[in-house]
């Protein structure tokens, strides 16, 4: 059994890193701010003795330092990041918890050892693809401050590996979504908003044509790829795409809402958001060959899963 400590542990992607941890019988530490994670989604761990809540700001070394010597962890995957909205709104406390909190991370592994770093890059890195599917060596053309700062990241996770031998794996997230997830997200929220509006008969927005694509993930299964990656001793300092593979255009991502929730929904169609980026699909032979790491959760059953969610008020 091994100590591991997720940073952002209460929100989309780390609650679910939780549980899969939890279930092989590891003692998980969910270090969060609760900017945008929710007591909710780590609530069923709370009692039994396998996970313990530490309340801390990734971006003071203090707080991160106070965490990893109290619970001494073997492993670490570090999910907690503003998003790209919020970085948008609060560009300063983006740098401090992105790149700052990234680097305290990365440091505090150092000081105590630790045999493993997993951690959450973005799709954002490659900007408007060049090439579909995108592979793992596709150029960075990132076009915000939140995918400067994952840029950034990589190159902190890079150095302090090489210099300082800290072992990372890297993952270059694309579309991740669940029923656990806040609005922080830009993408994903597309999927979120339009739920909670079709449910209350309420108009939703469409941003152009509605042909954009989404690579879809369950984020059941990109914590998957960390917890294979976290024990395999063979894979160290690699980043790798986290994607289906396949592209789901917002119209299509409207029908399968609708026909979950047995409604139809008003749209109003406005001008496409210059930000959007118009494709997004993965490549994910890399991640599949070297950690045999295979999506497996369709969007209809992931959908599903979110509207059940809504409709038994759990959300
Ligand atoms: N969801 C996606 O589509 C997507 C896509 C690409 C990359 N990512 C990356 O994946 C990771 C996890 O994303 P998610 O979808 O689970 O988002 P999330 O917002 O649900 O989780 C992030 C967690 O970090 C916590 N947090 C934020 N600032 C913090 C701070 N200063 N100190 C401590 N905790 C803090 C939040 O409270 C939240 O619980 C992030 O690094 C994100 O950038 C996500």
């Amino acid at each position: 059994m091994s100590t591991i400590l997720i940073t952002g542990g209460a929100g989309n992607i780390g609650s679910f890193i939780a549980d899969q941890c939890i279930d092989l019988g590891h003692k998980v530490v969910v270090a969060d701010n609760f900017y945008n994670g929710k007591f909710r989604n780590i609530e069923h761990h709370i009692n039994s003795g396998n996970l313990e809540l530490e309340t801390i700001d990734i971006g003071s070394i203090e707080m991160v330092r106070y965490a990893f010597e109290k619970h001494r962890p073997e492993y670490v995957s570090h999910q907690a990041s503003l998003m790209i909205m919020d970085s948008n709104k609060f560009p300063h406390k983006s740098l401090e918890t992105n790149i700052q909190g990234t680097f305290n991370i990365i440091q505090a592994c150092y000081e105590l050892g630790v045999k493993k770093l997993t951690y959450g890059s973005s799709a954002s890195v490659y900007g408007d693809p060049r090439v579909i599917p995108v592979t793992e060596d596709h150029p960075f053309d990132n076009r915000t401050l939140y995918g400067a700062t994952k840029i950034a990241k990589e190159a902190l996770m890079q150095s302090w590996a090489y210099s300082h031998n800290v072992p990372y794996v890297g993952f270059r997230y694309f579309n991740i979504y669940s029923e656990r997830q806040g609005l922080g997200a830009f993408y994903t929220q597309v999927f979120q908003k339009w739920i909670h509006a079709i449910y209350k008969d309420e108009e939703i927005t469409m941003y152009g044509d509605g042909e954009q694509t989404l690579d879809l993930v369950h984020s059941s299964d990109a914590a998957r790829a960390n917890v294979l990656a976290m024990f395999n001793d063979n894979v160290k300092n690699e980043h790798f795409n986290v994607g289906t593979g396949k592209e789901t255009s917002l119209k299509e991502v409207l029908s399968i809402i609708e026909k979950n929730l047995g409604k139809k929904a008003r749209v109003k169609h406005v001008e496409s958001d210059p930000h959007l980026v118009k494709r997004r699909c993965a490549s994910i032979s890399k991640i599949r060959t070297m950690l045999g790491f295979e999506p497996s959760v369709t969007v209809e059953e992931g959908t599903k899963k979110y509207v059940d969610h809504l409709l038994e008020g759990k959300i």
